[in-house]
Order: structure tokens, then C-alpha cells, then sequence
């Protein structure tokens, strides 16, 4: 798949084959988050690679909107610089869209989680001062009897327009 089918056809996954995730797929996906762009090249983020079944079940715990994770076979927490703060988020959210669309590439989905229990997560974890939890990533084989659901796209002539606002045709 071309980079750009990939990031067409990649869709939330919220069930995994069980199935483990070889650890340098898991290292190709950091390394992808690794190559984001980041503001005046500050790459303000670390990256923590989870396959315990121990750790993951108590991150299902710990993430009220993605319990899911606990089912996951592996999941990757991605830190953000806390001493960085005009454009971590920013930088942190590209390095979460690479890593979901390296994963799509080699038959893996993830799913953001956007509400966790951060501090918890960091105790969990052993995550030192200066470092913050931006999200956690699961990451599993597709489940064949649970397959990712394509959303609506709000279609291109609401959103894209050219030379002014409200002209759609090019
Ligand atoms: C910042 C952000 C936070 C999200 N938080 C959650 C979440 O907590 N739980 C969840 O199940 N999905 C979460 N999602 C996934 C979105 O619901 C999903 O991306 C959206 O419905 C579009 O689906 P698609 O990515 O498959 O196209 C989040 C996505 C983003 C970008």
C-alpha cells in the first residue's frame, strides 16, 4: 500500500486477534513516531513499549475511555516533554498519527485513548518528573469477527474549498 492508501484506509481498532506482535514491528512503529515533525526539532516525547498482559490489563483499568487496551497485545505510552509545553501536544499527536499509520502498513491498528488516569499511568509505568502521559496506543492484529467500522467523512465540498472560501470548484 502506498502511504496514501494507508492513511485512507486506516480505520480505529478497538478489537485485536489474539495473536503477539512481533517486538520489531513494535520498534519500526516508535521509529516512525520518531521521525515527526516537531516544532524548531525539539522531539519533545519518549516512547514506552508495554507487552506485559499484567501491565496492559491495569491500563484497561486506567483508561475509562479505552478499557479495551486491557485485551490488546502489546500497546506502546507515548511521554511528552512536560518542560515543553507551547508545542508538545502538537508534536506528540503527529508522532501518534505516524505510528497508527506505520502500524495500518504492516496489518496493525491501534486506537487513540483520550481519557486515563495520567498520574496512575505514571506510577505504573515508572515514568520520572519532567514527563507526562500524552496517550497510550494499543496496537493488535485485526479480530476478523470484530473488524474496525468506517465512520461518515463529512464530504469534501462542506470542507475544501480553493482560492476563497465557498468556491468548490478548482
Ligand atoms: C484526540 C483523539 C482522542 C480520541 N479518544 C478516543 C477514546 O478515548 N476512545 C476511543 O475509543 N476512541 C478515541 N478516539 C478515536 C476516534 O473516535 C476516531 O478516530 C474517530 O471516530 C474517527 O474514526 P477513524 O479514526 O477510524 O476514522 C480518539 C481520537 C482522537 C484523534
Amino acid at each position: 500500500m502506498n502511504i496514501v492508501d494507508v492513511m485512507k484506509t486506516r480505520r480505529v481498532q478497538r478489537a485485536y486477534a489474539n495473536r503477539p506482535v512481533e517486538i520489531d514491528k513494535l520498534r519500526a512503529i516508535v521509529d516512525a513516531g520518531r521521525h515527526a515533525m516537531s516544532a524548531r526539532n525539539l522531539q519533545p516525547w519518549n516512547f514506552i513499549v508495554i507487552r506485559d498482559p499484567a501491565t496492559l490489563k491495569r491500563l484497561g483499568e486506567l483508561c475509562s475511555t479505552g478499557k479495551f487496551i486491557a485485551e490488546a497485545p502489546a500497546a506502546i505510552a507515548i511521554l511528552k516533554d512536560t518542560n515543553n509545553t507551547r508545542w508538545a501536544d502538537v508534536d506528540c499527536a503527529q508522532a501518534v498519527m505516524n505510528m497508527a499509520n506505520a502500524g495500518w502498513s504492516m496489518g496493525l491498528g491501534t486506537c487513540w485513548i483520550g481519557t486515563f488516569e495520567g498520574d496512575q499511568i505514571a506510577s505504573l509505568l515508572g515514568i520520572p518528573a519532567g514527563w507526562a502521559v500524552f496517550t497510550v496506543l494499543p496496537f493488535g492484529y485485526r479480530d476478523d469477527k470484530r473488524p474496525p467500522q468506517a465512520k461518515p467523512l463529512k464530504p469534501r465540498a462542506e470542507v475544501v474549498h480553493f482560492e476563497k472560501f465557498g468556491n468548490h470548484q478548482a
